[in-house]
C-alpha cells in the first residue's frame, strides 16, 4: 500500500490506558494484550489514526479534556495518534460485558455449556441493540467523521467490531474496509445459539469488509463454511471469496508474529534482571510457567489437574519441580469470569494441600499483570505450558521460547493459532485430554538435552523468521491489490486481471 494512503484503525481498547495517580492526575500506560502488540507493531511500520473506546472513566476524562477529538500519546517510548470515543455508559456495558464478553467470545471459543446456558431472553437481544449496535455505531461514526480523503483505508479489529464496517459502508462506499479478527472462527453450529437476525446482521456487518483476515487457515475455511452453510452464500472456497450483495469479499490468512527485537530489548530492562535473581534464588530443579489472562478459554484447571496427576503419578519428582503460573486477572464484571478466578484458587489450595510439604509449594500462583516479571520467568523455565482450549493465536506461545535461556520445552494445545507454526517443535497435546498432558510434562523433564536443544533452536528460528512488519506487508498488499480489481487465484494468491 502507497505509504502516503491515510490509515485508520479501529479497536476496542486503544494502545493506552488512563489511570489516576494518587494525586488524582491522569496518566497513561501502554495496553496488555495480544491485539494491542500486533498494532504497535504495525504503528511501528506505518503512520496510523488508532481510534478506540473509552473504556474507563479516565479514558472518558482523557477523551473529553481533547474535545473528543484525535490527540497523539507518547507510552513505553512509542507515539500513538488516537482518539477515544465516548460511548453511554449503560449502553458500553451492555456492549462488553453481556454481547462481547461473553456471548460472543464463548461462541467463537466453543465455551458454551449448552445444557445450562446461554439463555437468551429480552435483556440480552436489548442488549445487542443497544449495547453492542450502540457502541459499533459510536466508533463507526467516529471513522465517518475522521475520513477525509476517499483513497483511505480503514482497518477495524476483532470481535467487538462486527456491526461497524456496514455502518461506515452505507455512508462511504467508497472506502476499503479490511477487518482482521484475533480470535478464533468457529464452525457453523457454534453460531446457531444466537437469534436468527442477531447472526444475520452480524454477518451482514462483516461482509461489507473488502478483506476479512484471521490468524490461521483453519479459522479462514470455518469462516467461509459459515457463510455458505448458515446463508447459502456463494462462496470460492479455494481462491478464499465470499460474493455476496454484488461485491466480492476476500477471506484471507495472516499469522502473527511477535518483535523479536523489541522484545530481546524489554528483556534486557533492569527490572527484568532483578525479577531472574529472585527466580533462580527460589528455582527448585525444574520450572514449569504458564503466563495467561485469567480466561475460560486458556484451560488452566487441566492443567493444575495434569500436574496433580503428574506428581501423583511420579512421586520421585516431589520437592524437585515448580509451576509458576503468572495470571492477569480479566473482564471482572463478567460473572463467569470472576468465577473462575475462585476456581483455580481454590484448585491451587487442593494440589499444594495435596502434594505440598512444610518447605515446597508445588504450585506457585501469581494473580497480577506484570511483563516483566513474566519475562524475566520465560527465560528460566523448562517447560512452558499453553494447553488452551481454543486460542486465536497465543503470543505467549512465540514469547517464551524466544528469551527461553534453558533450552525449554513447549507443551502447546493444538487448538491454539501458534500450533499451526510451532506445532513441529512443540509437544503437542488435545487439551481435554489431561493424562496425555500429565504424560507430557513427564516427557519434558525427562527429555534428553539433544531433544530439548533441538526442539529449542526449531522454536527459536521459526518464531524470528518474520515479524510484525511482514504481517503488515501482507495485508498491504492484499489491499492494494485488491484495490486495483485484482482477483485471488487458487490459494487466495492475488492475480492482476
Ligand atoms: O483478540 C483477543 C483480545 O482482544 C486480545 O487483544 C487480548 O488477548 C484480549 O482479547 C484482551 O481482551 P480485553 O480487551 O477484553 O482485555
Amino acid at each position: 500500500m502507497s505509504p502516503d494512503r491515510p490509515l485508520i484503525l479501529v479497536s476496542n481498547r486503544g494502545p493506552a490506558t488512563f489511570e489516576y495517580d494518587d494525586e488524582g492526575r491522569l496518566h497513561a500506560r501502554r495496553s496488555t494484550g495480544g491485539l494491542v502488540t500486533a498494532l504497535t507493531g504495525l504503528v511501528h511500520h506505518r503512520d496510523a489514526l488508532w481510534i478506540a473506546s473509552a473504556m474507563s472513566d479516565a479514558d472518558v476524562q482523557a477523551s473529553r479534556e481533547h474535545g473528543g477529538r484525535a490527540f497523539e500519546c507518547e507510552v513505553d517510548e512509542v507515539r500513538y495518534r488516537m482518539r477515544l470515543v465516548e460511548s453511554d455508559a449503560e449502553a458500553y456495558n451492555q456492549f462488553y460485558n453481556v454481547v462481547a464478553n461473553p456471548l460472543l467470545w464463548f461462541i467463537q471459543h466453543y465455551l458454551w455449556d449448552l445444557s445450562n446456558a446461554p439463555d437468551i431472553r429480552r435483556e440480552e437481544v436489548a442488549a445487542y441493540e443497544d449495547g453492542y449496535r450502540a457502541v459499533n455505531e459510536d466508533l463507526a461514526r467516529a471513522v465517518l467523521d475522521e475520513l477525509e480523503t476517499d483513497d483511505a483505508v480503514v482497518m477495524l479489529h476483532d470481535y467487538h467490531l462486527y456491526c461497524a464496517p456496514q455502518v461506515i459502508r452505507e455512508s462511504r462506499p467508497d472506502v476499503f474496509l479490511h477487518h482482521f479478527i484475533h480470535i478464533p472462527w468457529t464452525q457453523p453450529d457454534a453460531w446457531r445459539v444466537l437469534p436468527s437476525d442477531i447472526r444475520e446482521d452480524i454477518y451482514e456487518g462483516l461482509l461489507a469488509n473488502d478483506i476479512v483476515g484471521f490468524h490461521t487457515r483453519a479459522y479462514r475455511s470455518n469462516f467461509l463454511l459459515c457463510c455458505r452453510e448458515l446463508f447459502g452464500l456463494q462462496v470460492d472456497e479455494e481462491a478464499g471469496i465470499v460474493h455476496h450483495d454484488g461485491r466480492d469479499v476476500w477471506v484471507r490468512h495472516y499469522p502473527l508474529p511477535i518483535s523479536a527485537e523489541s522484545f530481546h530489548r524489554t528483556a534486557q530492562r533492569p527490572s527484568v534482571h532483578e525479577y531472574e535473581r529472585e527466580i533462580l534464588r527460589r528455582r527448585r530443579e525444574h520450572l514449569i510457567l504458564r503466563v495467561d489472562r485469567a480466561d475460560l478459554s486458556k484451560n488452566v484447571l487441566r492443567g493444575f489437574s495434569a500436574f496433580d496427576l503428574f506428581l501423583e503419578q511420579h512421586e520421585e519428582f516431589r520437592e524437585r519441580v515448580t509451576f509458576v503460573a503468572q495470571l492477569m486477572p480479566s473482564r471482572q464484571d463478567v460473572p463467569e469470569y470472576a468465577e473462575y478466578i475462585e476456581k483455580i484458587e481454590a484448585l491451587v489450595a487442593v494440589v499444594n494441600h495435596r502434594h505440598g510439604t512444610t518447605d515446597w509449594m508445588p504450585v506457585d500462583l501469581k494473580l497480577e499483570e506484570n511483563l516483566e516479571r513474566a519475562i524475566a520467568a520465560y527465560k528460566h523455565y523448562d517447560l512452558l505450558i499453553v494447553n488452551a482450549m481454543f486460542d486465536g493465536m497465543n503470543l505467549v506461545a512465540k514469547e517464551g521460547p524466544l528469551v527461553n535461556e534453558r533450552h525449554g520445552v513447549s507443551l502447546l494445545s493444538e487448538n491454539t493459532g501458534a500450533h499451526e507454526e510451532l506445532g513441529e517443535f512443540s509437544l503437542s497435546v488435545n487439551p481435554f485430554d489431561v493424562q496425555e498432558q500429565a504424560d507430557a510434562i513427564y516427557r519434558a523433564l525427562t527429555m534428553s538435552s539433544d531433544e530439548r536443544s533441538w526442539r529449542a533452536e526449531g522454536l527459536k528460528k521459526i518464531i524470528s523468521s518474520r515479524d510484525p512488519g511482514d504481517w503488515v506487508d501482507d495485508q498491504m498488499r492484499d489491499i492494494e491489490a485488491k484495490r486495483s480489481g485484482a482477483r485471488l487465484g487458487p490459494g487466495g494468491v492475488a492475480a492482476q486481471v
